[in-house]
């Protein structure tokens, strides 16, 4: 998923020096492994079906995940599944801050999205939405502002990662990925059109796989 893209978000840029984080969950990545790859963007079929399960957690799980991080960090990113650097397994990483200014770093391997609890009040939240596959376009996407995935850590333990706000949105947009989807697909025909013509129009500041 691309940066936080908002009028809010751009104040910070020229206002008051931007809040730091008050609170890291997760652990950086060791940034002297792994190498960044060029992004996937809409168009190749990668992206577009569901990838396969992981099922040996090695050697090869490890340096996929440190290249998906460098590939991420290179973009600019938030979050990147697996497929948009070309590879048919169900992984994704992050490093997205939520709404409350936590910074959330870590992976998922076959995430499934848990059922909303019936117990919460289901909140939209109406941000706007980029994604380094559908490289320089933002639409406004409501989604629910809390989110839980579970799935397995890079050994095959059991994981889950909960969140909220701006987290919650990452969370969703990365496990729709592995699945097939691309947020666009979730906007009215009108807006995604208008996302397409944005994408054509702009160019990525970071290095993608060009469509056949
Ligand atoms: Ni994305």
């Amino acid at each position: 998923m691309a940066e936080q893209h908002d009028h809010e978000h751009e104040h910070d840029v020229e206002g008051a020096a931007p809040e730091a984080p008050v609170k890291v969950v997760g652990a950086e990545p060791d940034l002297t492994k792994g190498t960044a790859r060029p992004i996937t963007v809409f168009g190749n079929p990668v992206l577009h079906r569901e990838v396969k399960d992981v099922t040996s957690f090695d050697g090869e799980l490890s340096a996929l995940i440190d290249d998906m991080f460098q590939s991420m960090y290179a973009a600019e990113g938030v979050g990147l599944a697996a497929n948009q650097i070309g590879v048919d397994l169900k992984v994704f990483v992050y490093d997205c801050p939520d709404d409350e200014g936590v910074r959330h770093i870590g992976h998922v391997v076959n995430p499934v999205l848990e059922e909303f609890p019936k117990d919460r009040r289901r909140v939209l939240d109406d941000g706007n939405e980029g994604c380094l596959s559908v490289p320089t376009a933002y639409a406004e996407l409501p989604r629910p502002d809390y989110a839980a995935v579970t799935g397995q850590d890079k050994d095959g333990n059991p994981v889950r990662v909960e969140g909220t706000g701006f987290f919650a949105r990452c969370l969703q947009h990365e496990t729709d990925h592995l699945f097939g989807f691309l947020y666009i697909d979730k906007l009215s025909k009108r807006d995604r059109k208008d996302a397409l013509k944005q994408m054509a129009e702009g160019t990525p500041r970071y290095a993608t796989v060009p469509n056949e």
